[in-house]
């Protein structure tokens, strides 16, 4: 494992994390999800990313995450990075979602009840609050890190403007903010997008304000692998069918793809599956500092960890990669 620090922290993550968004939720074998935790630990993959919400339903990767962790390994906690996040919906009522102190500090606390752990490595805003001021948000952020709930404050899913405002907050009452969870992939650049009132990307505010930035849904959910070249496999993501945000059918079209089948002829002039080039697509940016993969099986995983294996890219294969990608 290749380990990369979080902007200017002293943090380092590993260059691919996992995340435990789907696979983790109560209908899913306990004994693959194990499997999967155990086997990436093996491979240096230190760095696990929870949610309040995942699932489903919410709340049980936590329960299952940590009873993995209290059963098999909780030695070996020091080795390793536990995040979470609190913003998507969780509860009825007024107080179950967004970025209000009352909801962020009943969160964290049931989720380390729910883990079993008396405090998770990073605790993340999961998205921007249009109706709290950032300042409350923030504050409670800074609060759960002084608490000792939270070893380091992270964003997730706010743009660049939100985000040069949350590090200005965080910075000035001491805690700052160490890192940026976007989504981010071949088929989803928004965070490369300066059209803003600042002329510049996300990319650009968190290396400028001294974050490192995770990136999320890395294969696109799993259409930047060969998985989807021919039909819709039984068992995939897609068919599946999970709502909350998972992909359907209708992310897949003819044009996609035709350009996936060209992605992946350049990802095998490469000897590498379509998946690992994706991966190390996203790692050939410095700012990137790990890549957040989900994996329903141990296979799936270390062949995305195999990716670390050729991150180099000659600028023709770029070119003809964008090409591809402006084509689409
Ligand atoms: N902050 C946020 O708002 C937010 C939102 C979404 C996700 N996340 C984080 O990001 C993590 C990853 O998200 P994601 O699961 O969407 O990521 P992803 O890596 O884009 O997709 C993972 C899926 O792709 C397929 N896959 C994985 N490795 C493969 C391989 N080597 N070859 C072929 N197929 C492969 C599997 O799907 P099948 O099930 O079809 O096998 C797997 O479940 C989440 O667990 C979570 O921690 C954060």
């Amino acid at each position: 494992m290749i380990y990369n620090r979080s902007g200017k922290s002293g943090l380092l993550l590993p260059s691919i994390s996992l995340g435990l968004w789907q696979n983790f939720g109560a209908a899913n074998d306990y004994s693959i999800m194990r499997q999967i935790i155990l086997g990436a630990f093996d491979k240096g993959i230190t760095h696990f990313d929870l949610a309040n919400n995942y699932g489903p339903p919410g709340g049980e990767a936590e329960i299952n995450f940590g009873k993995i962790l209290n059963d098999d390994f909780k030695a070996y906690r020091d080795e390793l990075l536990i995040s979470t996040k609190a913003g998507y919906y969780m509860w009825p009522g007024p107080y179950g979602e967004w970025g209000s102190r009352k909801y962020l500090m009943a969160s964290i606390d049931q989720s380390l009840r729910r883990m079993g752990i008396p405090y998770v490595d990073i605790f993340y805003s999961h998205r921007f609050d249009p109706n709290t001021a950032m300042e409350e948000t923030m504050s409670t952020l800074d609060s759960i890190v002084k608490s000792g709930k939270a070893l380091y404050a992270g964003i997730s899913n706010y743009d660049a403007e939100q985000t040069k405002q949350a590090a200005s907050i965080l910075r000035s009452l001491g805690t700052p903010c160490i890192i940026h969870q976007p989504r981010y992939s071949m088929l989803d650049r928004w965070v490369e997008n300066k059209e803003n009132k600042l002329n510049q990307s996300l990319l650009d505010v968190v290396d400028e304000e001294g974050m490192g930035c995770i990136v999320f849904s890395p294969l696109a959910q799993g259409r930047l692998s060969d998985k989807y070249l021919n039909g819709i496999p039984v068992g995939s993501r897609i068919a599946r069918n999970l709502g909350n945000g998972a992909i359907d059918a209708g992310a897949l079209n003819e044009r996609l793809i035709k350009a996936l089948q060209a992605l992946n002829q350049i990802a095998h002039q490469r000897n590498q599956s379509l998946a690992q080039m994706a991966i190390a697509w996203l790692l050939k940016d410095k700012r990137v500092s790990s890549v957040l993969v989900g994996a329903s099986s141990l296979d799936q995983l270390h062949n995305s960890i195999n990716a670390l294996n050729n991150t180099a890219f000659t600028s023709d294969e770029l070119n003809t990669i964008e090409i591809i990608l402006k084509e689409n």
